[in-house]
Parts: C-alpha cells; structure tokens; sequence
C-alpha cells in the first residue's frame, strides 16, 4: 500500500470516517507530509466517502493546510498589523536575506519555506512568527539570525 494511503487510512480508524473528522485528517496528512497532495485529498475523500470537491473545498478554506511540497522548517510570520508596525518587514527582509529565498518560496535543500500569517495571537509581544508549532516573538533582525542559525545547526 502506498504510505500516504496506509497514512491516511490510520488517521481516519484513529479519528473517524465521519465529515466532521475531516479536519483532524487534513491536519494529521499536512503534519506528516508538510502538504496535501491532490493524490491525498482524492483518498481522503475516499475513505471517508465524500465528495472530493469536499475535501478540495475544507482543504482550501484552511490557510494552514499546505498545497505545495514545503521545506522541514516552515516560517510563518505574520504580516498582520501590530507586526507590521513595530518592524516586521526588517525581520522578513533578515530572513530573506539568510535564507536567500522570498516568500512563498523554498530553500533549495528542502530546509526551510517561508510564508506569512495573519495575526497570530502575540500582537503584545509583536513581531512574531511560527517555526513549524513553535513561538518566536519580539523578534529583530539580530534575533531572528540567530534563531534561524540554530535551526541551521539542528538539520
Ligand atoms: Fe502579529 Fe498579532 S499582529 S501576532
């Protein structure tokens, strides 16, 4: 069995073949994953017998389900706002810098893609970002370098 199937059929005999278990199932493909293929919507819909436009609709709606294959280290900073205003774009233009790659785009090694995020509930402790499920906040330029060099050492 292809692994993303075997994958997808234990999320949905963990969760559910229910609709109202699609999300936790979208969630636990784009965790393993770090995307949703349109090969995996089509067997999620299959498993749980849903229409696929279903599946393609909830998995489209989310701005959090991936699409495209994303690097191991997804940075999600938030363009919201408070973020913007207390410096945002210096912080994005460090990261952009460091990594050599825009947003939206992925790092040649597969290492890290960068994105950006509505408000993402730090706004006191502004400009923040996510590294994969971790918090990063009262970020600068110095200090976003220096958390991205440790994610470099980690890989
Ligand atoms: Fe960025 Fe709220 S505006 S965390």
């Amino acid at each position: 069995m292809n692994p993303v199937s075997e994958l997808i059929k234990d999320l949905a005999d963990q969760h559910g073949r229910n609709r109202h278990n699609l999300l936790p199932i979208l969630q636990g493909v784009v965790e393993q994953e770090k995307y949703l293929s349109e090969y995996s919507m089509i067997e999620i819909a299959r498993e749980l017998d849903l229409p696929a436009s279903e599946v393609f609709g909830t998995a489209t709606f989310y701005s959090f389900l991936e699409h495209r294959k994303m690097g191991k280290y997804i940075i999600r900073i938030c363009k919201t706002i408070t973020c913007s205003m207390k410096g945002k774009n210096q912080v994005l233009l460090a990261i952009e810098d460091m990594l050599k790659i825009k947003v939206g785009e992925t790092t040649p090694d597969g290492n890290f893609s960068l994105l950006q995020t509505n408000c993402l509930g730090f706004c006191h402790k502004a400009p923040a970002m996510l590294v994969n499920h971790e918090v990063y906040t009262d970020l600068t330029p110095e200090r976003v370098s220096e958390i991205l060099n440790s994610y470099l050492k980690k890989k």
